[in-house]
C-alpha cells in the first residue's frame, strides 16, 4: 500500500489528500503540525491534509518529532522527499539562512512552498524566490500568521470599508524581554549568519506585514536606529559567542501617499513577553489590536455622538466576525495556535479554486524591502528610500 493511500486511511477521508512535508520541528514545526492537524476538524475543505513526512537533521529526533506532531514518517533525506511525487506541499520550519536553499530546492521540484518569516536573509534571496515560484507555476505562501488572527482580519475589513478614512498614522511595536537576561544562551536567534538580523528580521517583520495586509498602504523611506546591549552570550559549551545583532531596532516610517509611522521591535522590554500591538489612526477614527488580548479590538469612531464618544472593546468572536463561525459559539474564545489553522485552511482553499493567497512570496519581497532600507538606514543614519 502507497504512503497515500496510508495517509487517506489516516485521515478517514474521502478527500483527495494533501500531502504535507515540514522541514523543522520545533517550535514552528509544533505550531504548523497542530494546524494541519486541525484544519479539516474546523474548516469545510475540498483537500485533506495529511501530516505526511517530517524532515529533519536527526534521524532519531525528527522520528520522536513526527509521532508526536502526527506524521506519517520522518526522515533526514529532503532530496528523496522532493522526488517523491506524493508530496505536494513542501513547509519550510527552519531558521532563517535555510530559507532560500530549502524553498529553491522545493520550487525547483514543482511542490508548493509555505515557508516561514522573514521569507530570505536578503532581498535579492526574497527576489530570486518569488520569480522562480512564478516560473514554475506553484502556489507560495509566507507564515505571517497574525493577519489570521479574527481580532486583525475584522480591522482589515473596517479598514478596507472606510470606516477609518484616509490612515494618517501606524503606531507598531513588538516587544519581548526574553534576552534582556545576559546569562541566556546564545542561539541562531543571536548570530547574525543565522538569522540575518535580531528583534528586527523576527518582530519588525511581522508588523510590516501587518501595516501592508490591514492599511494597503506602500511604504516610502524609512530612518532606523538599533542597540546590542549584550555583546557576548553563553554557548552552551563553556565558551561565550558573540551576539552581532540587534537586541532592539526602532525605525520611523513614510508611506506614499502622506501617512506616517512608526515601529519598534525589542526582545529586552523588560515585562513584555510577547506585545504586539498596532494602533492605527485614520481621519474618522483609530483602531488598536495587541496579541496579547488577540480577541479584542478596540475602537474608535469619530461618527458616533459626541457624548458617547471613546474607544470601545469589540470582542471579535461572534459568528460575524472572521473564522469565529468556524469554531465555539459567540464570545468562545480562541488563541495563538488558531492563527495557523486559519493559514492552513485559507491556503488549501486558495489552492483549490485558484484564488489569490497573501501573504505571498511577492509580499515577502515586499516586507524584504522594508527590512534592509531600515538596516541599510541604522548603518549609514538618515531616510533610506524603500525600493520596489
Ligand atoms: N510565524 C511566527 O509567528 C514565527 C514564530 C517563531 C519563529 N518563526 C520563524 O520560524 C522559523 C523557525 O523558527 P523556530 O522558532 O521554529 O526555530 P527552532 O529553533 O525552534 O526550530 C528550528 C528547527 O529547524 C531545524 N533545522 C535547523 N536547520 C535546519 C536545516 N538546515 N535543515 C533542516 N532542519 C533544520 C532544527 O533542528 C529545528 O527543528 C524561523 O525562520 C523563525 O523566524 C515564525
Amino acid at each position: 500500500m502507497s504512503l497515500s493511500s496510508v495517509a487517506n486511511q489516516a485521515t478517514g477521508s474521502s478527500l483527495p489528500p494533501l500531502n504535507i512535508a515540514m522541514v523543522g520541528h520545533a517550535f514552528m514545526g509544533r505550531a504548523h503540525g497542530n494546524a494541519y492537524r486541525q484544519a479539516n476538524r474546523f474548516f469545510d475543505l475540498p483537500r485533506a491534509v495529511v501530516p505526511y513526512v517530517v524532515v529533519g537533521r536527526d534521524q532519531e529526533r525528527a522520528e520522536a518529532a513526527a509521532q508526536k506532531l502526527g506524521f506519517l514518517r520522518a526522515t533526514t533525506d529532503l532530496d528523496a522527499v522532493l522526488a517523491d511525487p506524493d508530496v505536494h506541499v513542501v513547509d519550510v520550519a527552519t531558521p532563517n539562512d535555510s530559507h532560500h536553499a530549502i524553498a529553491m530546492a522545493a520550487l525547483r521540484a514543482k511542490k508548493h512552498v509555505l515557508c516561514e518569516k522573514p521569507l530570505a536573509m536578503t532581498l535579492a534571496q526574497a527576489k530570486e524566490m518569488a520569480a522562480l515560484a512564478k516560473k514554475q507555476k506553484v502556489r507560495v505562501g509566507l507564515w505571517h500568521n497574525y493577519r489570521r488572527a479574527p481580532a486583525v482580519a475584522q480591522a482589515a475589513k473596517m479598514i478596507a470599508r472606510g470606516d477609518l478614512g484616509a490612515i494618517r498614522q501606524v503606531r507598531a511595536v513588538y516587544l519581548q524581554d526574553w534576552l534582556a537576561d545576559a546569562s541566556v544562551p546564545a542561539s541562531w536567534r543571536t548570530s547574525r549568519k543565522a538569522c540575518g538580523s535580531g528583534a528586527h528580521g523576527d518582530l519588525n517583520a511581522h508588523l510590516v506585514d501587518l501595516t501592508r495586509a490591514l492599511t494597503g498602504l506602500q511604504f516610502e523611506s524609512v530612518c532606523g536606529v538599533q542597540q546590542t546591549f549584550t555583546r557576548q552570550r553563553p554557548d552552551g559549551r563553556g565558551g561565550m559567542a558573540k551576539v552581532d545583532v540587534d537586541d532592539a531596532f526602532l525605525f520611523l516610517a513614510r508611506f506614499q501617499g502622506g501617512a506616517i509611522g512608526s515601529y519598534e521591535a525589542t526582545r529586552v522590554a523588560q515585562g513584555r513577553k510577547n506585545h504586539n500591538c498596532l494602533e492605527i489612526s485614520g481621519e474618522k477614527g483609530s483602531i488598536r489590536w495587541n496579541l496579547e488580548r488577540m480577541n479584542e479590538l478596540e475602537v474608535f469612531l469619530v461618527d458616533e455622538p459626541r457624548d458617547a464618544q471613546g474607544f470601545r472593546t469589540v470582542i471579535c468572536m461572534d459568528s460575524v466576525h472572521p473564522y469565529a463561525a468556524n469554531w465555539w459559539p459567540d464570545g468562545h474564545i480562541v488563541g495563538y495556535e488558531h492563527t495557523f489553522v486559519h493559514h492552513v485552511a485559507d491556503f488549501v482553499r486558495a489552492l483549490h479554486d485558484g484564488s489569490a493567497f497573501a501573504p505571498n512570496f511577492d509580499d515577502g519581497v515586499a516586507v524584504q524591502a522594508v527590512l534592509d532600507a531600515a538596516l541599510q538606514s541604522a548603518k549609514d543614519g538618515g531616510f533610506v528610500k524603500v525600493p520596489r
